[in-house]
């Protein structure tokens, strides 16, 4: 588990790394003649996870079994890690039910809404008995479980005497972990928790339970580096922090200094993505194929690819849509709005209930304004990654709306292989709006009419125009990839490592 010692923490030793998160590279099946076989993760969590992979072949990515089959491998990879595509996995199996609450009833319910506002407050959350269950019993025992997982794989690595450790462990769903992992690794392990998602303002914060919005923060600060994608996640953490455990905090510097005396420092990685690696793919037969089926649809074509998520604000995008067709009839049989959207956590009623949402509100407007020959949305799950890019490749107009979202990597991945000059349209609470913002149309995503007014400026956009703005949003791209996002946080750890002696 050892990697070069180049950009590392201690030049003297080597560096073992590890990630954690909950969602692996990963997951196994078996095929029809009872073989083993495999499928990659998807998100593009797991596909930048794969880049720090790259960068360090010898770190080993610890997550959560699934599926059946990757419960036998978790068992498999309790003594060494599991090889697969070049990457060392371990995965973790957790009692079932611990993990349904974990999922179902604390981290995706509970604080995927809190971090991104999606509560209906005077009603919701209604806090109770239950939440405290699914905190006791699902959540703190799956970290634990995490904690345990990586203290394993550490001790049966041939890690030398000198050598650092480093975790990474990303994400909401395992906010207890760093206080386990320290536990366990004492104050020499580097441990940083990188965050994916919008951190909210303190007041949205105080909406968890006291044990939970203490509990987690107490967590957070046993990392050395608390990592966003934005600066403005970073300063609301900071404040969050301060407000909350009354700890002293910089917030010029991005430090927080705990009563044990430890400097955390919180700062912002706006994650990216590998330009080339979208290029290769826009070019390959498979995508190329499925470009015809893009061909056929009339008009021009405005596109969205999300999960099917409350945070992504699909419904308010298609009562936009229906808006602008309203105001201006002249569009109407001149655009497609073609909806590439993937079922998520469907056991969680709030998504349940989202799902059915977008069905009718897709039928609604497809009956009023729809003729023999045109479908105003077309709606489209099909799990197929290389039609997502052939329309990529296609659009006219790109909607990217969420009511929040840590980043937004359909935005930078779009844009870089987009042949038609597309404009992007472009929430302001989307991480991606700190660095892409100026040169799209930017939209408060809560407001129906400025959408439709930015989808009809977007449709009727000069050629000019459009070239300009797709020019400068390519380079802002490329001048921040993947690459960057995982040397700046090496470059981190090495320079606290090294404050820490
Ligand atoms: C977001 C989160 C990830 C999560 C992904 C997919 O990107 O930041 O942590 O893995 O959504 O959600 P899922 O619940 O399917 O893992």
């Amino acid at each position: 588990m050892t990697a070069r010692a180049e950009g590392n923490p201690k030049a003297d030793g080597e560096m073992r790394l590890v990630i954690v998160s909950n969602r692996g590279p990963v997951t196994f099946s078996r095929d029809d003649s009872g073989g083993r076989e495999h499928s990659r993760g998807a998100g593009g969590l797991v596909t930048a996870l794969n880049a720090v992979m790259r960068r360090e072949e010898e770190a080993v990515w610890i997550a959560s079994a699934q599926s059946e089959e990757d419960a036998r491998v978790a068992a498999e990879s309790r003594e060494a890690p599991y090889e697969v595509e070049g990457l060392k996995v371990v995965l973790v199996e957790h009692d079932e039910e611990a993990y349904e609450l974990m999922y179902n009833h604390l981290a995706n319910p509970l604080l995927w809404f809190v971090h991104h506002g999606l509560y209906d407050l005077p009603y919701a959350p209604e806090l109770g008995d239950e939440t405290r269950r699914a905190w006791e019993e699902g959540y703190v025992p799956v970290n634990e479980n995490f904690a345990e997982a990586v203290a394993r794989t550490l001790e049966a690595s041939d890690g030398g005497a000198g050598d650092e450790t480093v975790i990474l462990v990303h994400d909401y769903q395992l906010y207890m972990t760093p206080l386990y992992l320290r536990e366990r690794l004492g104050e020499d392990a580097f441990i940083s928790v990188f965050i994916h998602i919008p951190w909210p303002e303190p007041e949205g914060w105080r909406i968890l339970p006291v044990y939970a919005r203490e509990g987690i923060l107490r967590s957070l600060l046993q990392a050395d580096i608390v990592a966003f994608h934005t600066r403005g996640y970073a300063r609301s953490f900071i404040r969050t922090v301060r407000e909350v455990l009354g700890v002293e905090v910089d917030e010029e510097e991005g430090v927080v200094r705990t009563e044990g005396g430890r400097e955390v420092w919180v700062r912002a990685y706006p994650i990216s993505i590998d330009p080339r690696e979208f290029e290769d793919l826009a070019r390959s037969e498979e995508v190329e194929n499925e470009e015809e089926r893009i061909e056929d649809l009339p008009g021009k074509l405005l596109l969205r690819v999300d999960r099917i998520d409350l945070s992504k604000n699909i419904v308010r995008g298609f009562h936009s849509y229906d808006r602008m067709l309203q105001q201006h009839p002249e569009m109407r049989e001149q655009v497609t709005f073609l909806a590439r959207l993937q079922p998520s956590r469907e056991d969680i009623p709030e998504y349940a209930a989202y799902a059915e949402a977008i069905q009718e509100t897709v039928d609604q407007v497809n009956k009023k304004y729809g003729t023999g020959s045109w479908e105003p949305i077309v709606l489209s799950m099909e799990d197929n990654f290389p039609f997502s890019v052939a329309a990529y490749k296609n659009y006219d107009v790109l909607l990217v709306n969420a009511v929040r979202d840590g980043m937004n990597l359909i935005a930078k991945e779009a844009v870089v292989v987009n042949e038609k000059d597309g404009v992007l349209i472009l929430s302001e609470n989307a991480g991606a709006h700190e660095e892409l913002g100026e040169h799209a149309l930017t939209v408060n995503p809560y407001d129906i009419d400025e959408q439709a007014g930015a989808l009809y400026e977007a449709l009727t956009m000069s050629d000019d125009e459009r070239a300009r703005r797709v020019e400068a949003l390519q380079s802002t791209i490329r001048s921040n990839t993947i690459e960057e996002w995982v040397e700046a946080q090496l470059k981190d750890i090495a320079a606290h490592g090294k404050r820490r002696g």
